[in-house]
C-alpha cells in the first residue's frame, strides 16, 4: 500500500537567483584561458542545485532536472542495487548518470532526444585530458577569431563593422528555430566557431568543445529564457560568443581532473518503452528516472536552437522522426498511427480520466486541435509508460527498486490528472510492489493557483 511523506517538502525546485560561478581552472594551464575567462553563469535559469554538486552536472543541464542530491538521497535510501546497474531511461542531460558516476556506481541511461542524449554521453565521459582540452580550445580560438577580425568583427559585443556578408544556416534547419532565437551577428560567430572546432576534429575532444558551444547558446549568446518554458528574452543584437566558449571549456577542464575513471556509463539513443533492446537479462539494481508527465512541454522545443547549430537534426522530417521516439506526452506530438494505449486497454482509472476530459471539451465546446488531442494524449502517455514497465521486468534483478519523479497536471480542462497514483496502479497491476509515493515538492498551477504535486513513485521489483 502506498504511504505518503515529504521529505522536500517546500523545496524550491526552480528559483530565479543568478548565482555566478568562476570556473575552476587548473593551474597553469593556457594563458588566453585564464585572460578571457570570466565569471559564468551557473545554471541558464538556476534551480535548487547546491554549489558543492555543480561539477559536471553545471556542463549543460535541463532547467527541470532534479537536483542531483535527490538522486543520492534515493539511492542512499533505497540502495543503489549492490552488483546491478544504476539505470535511467529517461536520461535527460544525465543528472542520475554523473551521480551514479561520482559514487563509483556503474549505470546506463536511455535517452529519445539528440540533444539531451549528446549531453548526458559527454557528461559522463571524463577521459579528456585538461591540458590538452585547454590548449585546442585556445588554438581554435584563435583560428575564429582570426577570421572574424578579417571580416570586421570583433568578439567583443557592439565593435564590428562587418566587411562581408554573414554566415547563415540553411533554410531547411533556418525555419526549425524559434524565432529571433539567435540575432545575426551571434549566429555569424558561433558557425565561424564550429567550423573552427571541425577544422581541428580530435576525437578525444570532440564532443566537450561541442558540449560547451550547446551550454553557451540559449541564453549567454542566443535570445532565449526559461520560465520554465522557453520563449524569448530581451534581443540582443551582439553577444560575445568565443570568450565565453572559452569560459565554459574551463570549467569543464576544471571538473576533470579530480574525477574517478573507473565506473562504466552507457548512454544510448533509445526509446525507454521499448527497453529490450539495450539490457541484458537481471542486469539493473536500480532505477531513478524522471520521465515526461502529460502537460505541454516539447523537449525538442526546448533544445531547439543547440540540437540545429550542432546538426543533431537539419530539418523537419528529421526532427518528426526524433518526435516519433518520444513518450507521448503534449498534444503536438500525438500522431496517426499512436497505438501505446494498448498497454492499458480495460485500465479504468485512466479510461474514465481521459473520457472526462473529452467530455469537458465538449461540453465547452472547444474545437481546436489541440484541444481534441488532450484526451489523447491521456491515452497514449499511460499506455507509454505501461509499456516501460512491462517491458523492464525481464531486466531487473530481484529487489530492484525504481523511483519515478513524476507531477501531478491539471492543464486539460484543468481536470486533475494524478500521474503518481495512475503510474502505482499500472505499476501494480503489472507486479510491483508500491514501496511508496513521497512528496517532492508543490509547483504552483498558473491556470487553477492550485499547488500541483510534484511526487516521488517508488516501486520494488521482488520477482
Ligand atoms: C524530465 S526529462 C529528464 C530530465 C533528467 N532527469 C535530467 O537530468 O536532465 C525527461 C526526458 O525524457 C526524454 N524522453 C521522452 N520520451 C522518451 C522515450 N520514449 N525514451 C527515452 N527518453 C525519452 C525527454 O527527451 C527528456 O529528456
Amino acid at each position: 500500500m502506498a504511504t505518503e511523506h515529504s521529505p522536500y517538502q517546500g523545496s524550491p525546485y526552480v528559483c530565479t537567483d543568478k548565482t555566478l560561478r568562476t570556473p575552476a581552472v587548473p593551474k597553469n594551464l593556457g594563458s588566453q584561458a585564464l585572460a578571457a575567462r570570466s565569471e559564468i553563469l551557473v545554471s541558464d535559469s538556476s534551480n535548487n542545485i547546491r554549489d558543492e554538486d555543480r561539477s559536471i552536472h553545471d556542463w549543460y543541464r535541463f532547467v527541470l532536472s532534479f537536483p542531483p542530491h535527490l538522486v543520492r538521497e534515493y539511492l542512499a535510501r533505497l540502495g543503489s542495487g549492490q552488483d546491478g546497474l544504476i539505470l535511467d531511461p529517461f536520461c535527460g542531460t544525465g543528472t542520475t548518470l554523473v551521480e551514479a558516476m561520482k559514487l563509483r556506481h556503474s549505470s546506463v541511461g536511455f535517452e529519445a532526444s539528440p540533444m539531451a542524449h549528446f549531453a548526458s554521453a559527454t557528461k559522463t565521459d571524463w577521459s579528456p585530458e585538461p591540458q590538452r582540452l585547454i590548449k585546442t580550445a585556445e588554438r581554435i580560438a584563435s583560428i575564429a577569431d582570426a577570421e572574424l577580425q578579417g571580416a570586421g568583427i570583433s568578439d567583443i559585443p557592439d565593435q564590428s563593422t562587418p566587411t562581408s556578408p554573414l554566415r547563415t544556416l540553411v533554410p531547411d534547419a533556418a525555419k526549425l528555430l524559434i524565432r529571433d532565437s539567435i540575432s545575426p551577428l551571434p549566429l555569424h560567430k558561433v558557425l565561424v566557431l564550429i567550423d573552427a572546432i571541425k577544422s581541428q576534429y580530435d576525437a578525444d575532444l570532440h564532443d566537450h568543445l561541442m558540449l560547451a558551444v550547446a551550454r553557451i547558446l540559449p541564453t549567454m549568446v542566443g535570445n532565449l529564457k526559461f520560465g520554465p518554458e522557453v520563449g524569448l528574452g530581451k534581443i540582443k543584437p551582439d553577444a560575445a560568443v568565443i570568450s565565453k566558449w572559452l569560459d565554459v571549456v574551463a570549467m569543464i577542464a576544471g571538473d576533470l581532473p579530480d574525477l574517478p575513471r573507473t565506473p562504466d556509463s552507457r548512454v544510448v539513443l533509445g526509446d525507454a518503452r521499448d527497453p529490450a533492446q539495450y539490457l541484458e537479462k537481471r542486469s539493473i539494481g536500480a532505477i531513478f528516472t524522471s520521465p515526461p508527465y502529460p502537460n505541454e512541454k516539447d523537449y525538442t522545443r526546448t533544445t531547439r536552437l543547440e540540437s540545429v547549430l550542432l546538426g543533431l537534426y537539419g530539418d523537419m522530417a528529421q526532427l518528426r522522426g526524433y518526435k516519433q521516439n518520444l513518450l507521448r506526452s503534449n498534444t503536438r506530438n500525438i500522431y496517426k498511427g499512436d497505438n501505446d494505449s494498448r498497454a492499458i486497454a480495460g485500465f479504468e482509472s485512466v479510461i474514465t480520466l481521459a473520457q472526462e476530459i473529452e467530455q469537458r471539451r465538449l461540453d465547452l465546446g472547444k474545437t481546436s486541435g489541440f484541444e481534441k488531442n488532450y484526451h489523447k494524449v491521456v491515452l497514449q502517455y499511460f499506455g507509454g509508460m505501461a509499456l516501460h514497465l512491462e517491458g523492464l521486468r525481464p531486466f531487473l534483478q530481484k529487489g530492484a527498486t525504481l523511483s519515478y519523479v513524476v507531477g501531478d497536471q491539471a492543464s486539460f480542462f484543468r481536470i486533475m490528472i494524478r500521474t503518481g497514483h495512475l503510474l502505482a496502479e499500472i505499476a501494480e497491476r503489472l507486479g510491483y510492489n508500491v514501496e511508496s509515493i513521497d512528496l517532492f515538492r508543490t509547483r504552483l498551477a498558473t491556470a487553477t493557483k492550485a499547488q500541483l504535486r510534484e511526487e516521488v513513485l517508488v516501486l520494488r521489483w521482488n520477482h
